[in-house]
Order: C-alpha cells, then sequence, then structure tokens
C-alpha cells in the first residue's frame, strides 16, 4: 500500500488526477471505476481542466460507478447518476452511452446486482477504482458488517451515513434508507485503488483502514489486502 499526504485539498486533488490520467495515458479505451461523495470533486475538476486544455481524452473511455440510491430517478439532483453527470460527464468528451451507473430503481435489486457484475465482468473489470470512504469505513456503500459482501447487493444504510449524507438533501429524513453499491468482488478485481480522504474528521477511519486489523466492521481494511493501492489523504 502506496499512503500518500497531500499539503492540502488542491494538492490531494492534483496527485489524484494525474494517478487516473496515467492510468488513461497508458490505455485510451481504460475502464474507470468512479465513485460520488464531496471528496472526488476536486480531483473531476482537476479531470476537466486536462481534458478542456486538451491533455486528456475521454472518447474512448467507459466508466462504472460504485453505487446509486434505490429509488431515485436519475433526474433526480440528488441520484448519483446526476452528480456524475453534473461534476464529471457534462464537462469532458466522454460518450454518456458508455458511462454506467447501477441502476436504483430496479424492482429487484440483487437481480440489478448480478447483472452489474456480470457487466463488470464482460468489460475484463477496472483498470483502476477510485474511492472514498465514509466515517464508519464504509466504500461505496459497504457498511460495516459481520461479513465482506461479495456481490454487487442492495444495502441498508447506517444511521451515521444517514446523517452524513443529509447535508446534500433537504434533511435527514428525505435520504434514501437503501442503496445498491458494487460490493468487494467489484471492488478488488480492480487492477489499481486508489482511495482519497479529506479532512480530521476522517483521519481516524483512515488510520484504522490501514493499520488495523482486516475486519468487516472496518469494510475499507479490505485494501490491506489488494497489492496495487495508493491512499491520499490530508488533514
Ligand atoms: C457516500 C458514498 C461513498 C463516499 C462517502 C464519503 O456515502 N457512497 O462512496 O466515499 O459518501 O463521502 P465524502 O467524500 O463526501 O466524505
Amino acid at each position: 500500500m502506496k499512503v500518500i499526504k497531500a499539503a492540502n485539498y488542491d494538492e490531494l486533488s492534483r496527485k489524484a488526477a494525474q494517478i487516473i490520467a496515467s492510468v488513461v495515458w497508458n490505455n485510451p479505451r481504460s475502464v474507470l471505476g468512479l465513485a460520488t461523495g464531496s471528496t472526488p470533486i476536486g480531483t473531476y475538476k482537476e479531470l476537466i481542466r486536462m481534458n478542456k486544455e486538451g491533455d486528456l481524452d475521454f472518447s474512448q473511455i467507459t466508466t462504472v460507478n460504485l453505487d446509486e440510491y434505490a429509488g431515485l430517478d436519475p433526474s433526480n439532483d440528488q441520484s448519483y447518476r446526476y452528480f456524475m453527470n453534473d461534476n464529471l460527464f457534462n464537462h469532458i468528451n466522454i460518450d454518456k452511452n458508455k458511462t454506467f451507473v447501477p441502476n436504483g430503481l430496479a424492482s429487484d435489486l440483487s437481480a440489478e446486482g448480478a447483472r452489474y457484475d456480470a457487466f463488470i465482468d464482460s468489460l475484463g473489470g477496472t483498470d483502476i477504482q477510485l474511492l472514498g470512504i465514509g466515517h464508519d469505513g464504509h466504500i461505496g456503500f459497504n457498511e460495516p458488517d459481520e461479513v465482506f459482501y461479495k456481490a454487487t447487493h442492495e444495502v441498508k444504510l447506517d444511521a451515521m451515513t444517514i446523517k452524513a449524507n443529509a447535508r446534500f438533501f433537504e434533511n435527514e429524513d428525505a435520504v434514501p434508507r437503501r442503496a445498491i453499491t458494487m460490493g468487494m468482488w467489484a471492488i478488488m478485481q480492480s487492477k489499481k485503488i486508489l482511495l482519497i480522504a479529506s479532512g480530521d474528521d476522517k483521519r481516524d477511519i483512515v488510520e484504522r483502514s490501514i493499520n488495523g486489523p482486516v475486519t468487516p466492521k472496518v469494510p475499507a481494511s479490505i485494501l490491506q489486502c489488494h497489492r496495487d493501492v495508493t491512499v491520499i489523504y490530508t488533514y
């Protein structure tokens, strides 16, 4: 595991974007695993800048996102599909038909999970997976549990996650209680994993994830078992 301390959020964003850009330069047909949350916004801004300045071409890139709220239409401005369009896809030369987010509207979310995993498999997996981290150690929406869930699956969000994500909604009651998330298989099969964390409130969980025991009680700790992980943090 490569652990990099950035001087501040801008440096974290630049370093993260450079790592993603190197993957794209190396293979313009790469499959990028992308994440939502406030942490990657700066990284996406950097990628947009590089694209606008002509240094980075997304025309042949495919993306798969980690997760989506259950029951939110893609046109809902709180959906993760909307977030991705708004914070990245609308501003770069990517073919939106090659950008994928789990379908939170599927009537059978476990069938949707199986379809999503088979789809990622058919792409040959992801070349890089970008991750943020929740205060309880969740990656995607893999919440602390008794086991690591392998498949893309439906989850019931923890009270802590609902509280943390309420800042994007009108109030806590408006936060969906359920979501669909890539499981550990889809995350861990990625050739490269990049985890970014910003802020003092993430210090404790980042330390526990990278130095503590590997346990499903701290979902991000599973990353210690992957051979190519970079963690960039600032706090
Ligand atoms: C959400 C997302 C996660 C993300 C987390 C942290 O719960 N599902 O993928 O890592 O938020 O978000 P933030 O970066 O805003 O702290």
